[in-house]
């Protein structure tokens, strides 16, 4: 398997990721196209994990950073269904730190899904959000100093 930037190449196969993934999700349970469209800008922030095709990706957003400080965040994660609990997912969030490189990286993750996975990692919870990405929902905010 290789991590690596993802490519524009790479998006229809991501997008079928994320479709499954995420099956309520805002955007991800439009149609491909849209989804595509949607993760098109974010192509320059975005790695992919790779073993004869895509098996998953996510995407790396630097909020802030000066000399003193830096913010990141890792969104949409995601690990093709038949290749979960293969180790596939820890690698990717171990490069996208590796890429990031130091400051604060942040996580937001809805209750009942990977809060473990990220336990797993390091990441500790700091906060919690209500009617964040769905109404009734709470979305654990994660967080991990590196
Ligand atoms: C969450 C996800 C990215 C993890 O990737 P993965 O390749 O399956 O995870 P790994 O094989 O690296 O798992 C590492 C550890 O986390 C645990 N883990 C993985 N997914 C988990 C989940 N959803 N809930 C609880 N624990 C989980 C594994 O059991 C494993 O534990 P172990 O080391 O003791 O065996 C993947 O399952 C996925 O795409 N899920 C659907 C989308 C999602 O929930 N994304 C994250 C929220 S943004």
């Amino acid at each position: 398997m290789e991590i690596r930037k993802a490519a524009k190449e790479d998006l229809t196969d991501l997008a079928g990721i994320y479709k499954s993934a995420f099956e309520k999700h805002l955007i991800f349970e439009k149609d491909e196209q849209e989804v595509i469209d949607y993760l098109t800008p974010k192509l320059n922030n975005m790695i992919v994990a790779v073993d004869g095709r895509v098996i998953g990706g996510c995407i790396i957003k630097t909020e802030i950073e000066n000399t003193s400080h830096k913010l990141s965040r890792i969104q949409h994660l995601a690990v093709a269904p038949e290749m979960q609990s293969m180790g596939v997912g820890t690698e990717l969030v171990k490069e996208a730190e590796k890429i990031i490189g130091r400051g604060k990286i942040e996580v937001r993750v809805a209750e009942g899904e990977a809060i473990e996975f990220y336990r797993k990692l390091g990441y500790t919870q700091e906060g919690a959000l209500t009617n964040h990405y769905r109404k009734n929902e709470t979305v654990l905010v994660l967080g991990k100093n590196i």
